[in-house]
């Protein structure tokens, strides 16, 4: 299993700033927003009118405090009513406030969800050579659930504080500015001291989501390839890893418990502190004959407990939403990243259709974007003519399924170009030209579902008549029809209820029933039996009559009729020719290849 420690520190974004930059990628977020715009809007305004309310409770308190010396038992009963009334009123806003707002927030994650699935699905290979999947998965479910808690929880809270500070502070300075301003002498103090310590709070929090993804990462990848945890005893091995990981997360979880206590304490002591100081000092001003009544100082003081309280609250709301910017600059890299040209931009309007079969190969050069020091492929040069059936031999990793992966545009080569029907492969649609070819690969990895789907992902919608006949001719029939439940039988997850030569047949019949103009088979009978790929070889043959196809093979025999060889080592072709011609090189590589396969067998 495959082992790359840091990947997730490559992954790691450079710490960004809260600047117009970030603040401009929050933004973007909001247009998954706009389609909800309209109950968004009405979610504000139930939003403001359960805040309002809110605010006006104290004020009708301090006035029934009041009446209780001069007032008349009709306002006493009044004011009673009404507060009544307001209470009614605020519980119907705040259920509705809370209803839009799940509306909003679950149609809005529904279309980023969609929107960074439809984006990653189609990003170059290149993005998923160097990014762990595991760690992707993770990444994206993580951020997603946090930004959930944002849209449902935060921003209504967000809103619904600043209303109580800025509405509350209006109404004091109403009933006393000198009290106001001494009330704001203080509150100042606390949310710079509560920023500084935000912001650390951020950071901390960052950290431990990263461990967290990371240790996510390593029960992924062993539970994707629990067989070979097992068949090489590593479990230990794996479980100190998974230990180690998630220790870290333990340190660091700590570590922020700290802070979080420290800035939890201090906000604490900070609110008993100045709502203490306002109490001193009100009582003071109506000792010296201002012209507060109780009722004010009273109405004043559930003012100041309100304002305090949304202030603390701010603070920890802050370092939500600002976990929820970090959640958003993930998404935003991954949907940032330029996908594949899908619609092409040179001759967009009029693109040449692909394809009939010519394939060209001029001076390709390439080295995988992953490890650009290492030249893959070498000046490769072929010619092959439509229909006809060129194979490549050569030792392993000389660079024969990276010749591939350039015909299917899973990269670009680095130098050269390749030429189908006399036109560069770039100037053809992508899926347009991907669409007239097929793979067998050499690892074939199946859906979850049934033989049935397997196949017919080769044509979706594909008529039951066409899947059986392509099984038929992948000889896959027979094995299917053994099965009880047949074409509908589950091959488990990624195929692994179904040995490696009936998976192999399988990606035959797919690739029959998408009946390509180019066909490549990488490997293809490699897991069979000699009988079934006596079989299998028939149904290729059949298969590729009249389609350009490339096959790789280890085992000679099984090419010898082929139109080309092309033996490819460390990248370049060193021989080219039909199997006869191959033969008469003298100590030429083919030949004694070929002899040495026959003295095996022999
Ligand atoms: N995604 C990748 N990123 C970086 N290097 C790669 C990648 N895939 C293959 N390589 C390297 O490119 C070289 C050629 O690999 P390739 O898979 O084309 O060999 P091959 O001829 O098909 O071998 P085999 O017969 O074993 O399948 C190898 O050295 C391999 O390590
Ligand atoms: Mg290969």
């Amino acid at each position: 299993m495959a082992r790359h420690g840091q990947a997730s520190t490559e992954r790691e974004t450079p710490k960004k700033k809260i600047t117009g930059e970030g603040l401009k990628r929050l933004y973007r977020l909001f247009r998954f927003i706009r389609p909800q715009k309209s109950v968004f809007i009405l979610g504000l305004i139930f939003l403001l009118l359960s805040s309002v309310t809110t605010l006006i409770f104290p004020m009708l308190m301090g006035d029934l405090l009041d009446s209780a010396t001069n007032g008349t038992l009709e306002k006493i009963n009044r004011i009673g009513f009404i507060l009544l009334g307001i209470f009614v009123a605020n519980s119907i806003f705040s259920y509705f406030r809370i209803y839009t707002f799940a509306v909003v927030t679950q149609k809005t994650l529904a279309l980023l969800r969609q929107t960074t699935y439809n984006h990653l699905i189609r990003l170059p290979m290149v993005f998923f050579s160097s990014r762990r999947v595991g760690e992707l998965n993770s990444r994206i479910s993580a951020d997603i659930a946090l930004l959930q808690e944002t849209f449902t929880n935060t921003l209504a809270q967000f809103i619904r504080q600043v209303i109580t500070i800025v509405g509350g502070i209006t109404l004091l300075t109403i009933i006393s500015y000198k009290l106001t301003l001494f009330m704001l002498a203080i509150v100042p103090v606390v949310a710079i001291i509560a920023r500084i310590f935000g912001t650390f709070i951020r950071k901390l929090s960052k950290i431990s989501q990263d461990k967290v993804a990371e240790s996510n990462t390593i029960v992924e990848e062993t539970l994707q390839a629990i067989t070979n945890v097992k068949a090489f005893a590593n479990e230990a091995f794996e479980i100190l890893r998974y230990k180690k990981k998630t220790d870290e997360v333990i340190e660091i979880g700590l570590k922020g418990a700290k802070w979080r206590g420290l800035f939890v304490s201090f906000i604490f002591l900070a609110m008993f502190g100045s709502i203490a100081g306002v109490v001193w000092y009100g009582v003071y001003l109506v000792n010296q004959g201002d012209s507060m009544t109780s009722g004010d100082l009273f109405k004043f003081i559930l003012y100041t407990v309100f304002i305090a309280g949304s202030i603390s609250g701010m603070a920890d709301l802050y370092s939500q939403i600002q976990k929820a910017i970090g959640a958003t600059e993930n998404l935003m890299d991954i949907l940032e990243e330029d996908t594949e040209p899908f619609e092409q931009t040179i001759e967009a309007l009029k693109q040449p259709e692909c394809c009939k079969g010519k394939v060209e190969f001029a001076g390709v050069s390439f080295n995988y974007p992953t490890r650009k020091d290492v030249r893959v492929l070498k000046n490769i040069s072929f010619t092959l003519k439509k229909g006809e059936q060129v194979a490549l031999v050569g030792p392993s990793g000389a660079g024969k399924s990276t010749i591939t992966s350039l015909l299917f545009r899973f990269y670009d080569p680095t130098d050269g170009q390749i030429f189908i029907d006399n036109r560069n492969i770039k100037e053809y649609n992508l899926t347009d030209l991907r669409s007239n070819m097929a793979i067998v690969p050499q690892e074939v990895l199946l859906f979850g579902g049934t033989i049935r789907e397997n196949i017919e992902y080769g044509k979706p919608g594909a008529s039951e008549q066409e899947i059986i006949e392509a099984a038929r001719k992948a000889n896959a029939m027979e094995f299917i029809t053994n099965f009880p439940e047949g074409l509908d039988t589950i091959v488990g997850e990624r195929g692994v209820q179904l040995s490696g030569g009936q998976r192999q047949r399988i990606a035959i019949a797919r690739a029959i029933l998408k009946d390509p103009a180019i066909l490549i088979l990488d490997e293809a009978t490699s897991s069979l039996d000699s009988e079934s790929e006596r079989l299998v070889q028939d149904a290729l043959q059949q298969l590729m009559k009249g389609r350009t196809s490339i096959v790789i093979a280890h085992r000679l025999s099984t090419i010898h009729n082929a139109d080309k060889i092309i033996v490819i080592d460390k990248g370049e072709v060193k021989e080219m020719g039909s199997h006869e011609k191959l033969l008469e090189i003298e100590n030429g590589i083919y030949k004694n290849l070929s002899e040495l396969q026959l003295e095996l067998m022999g």
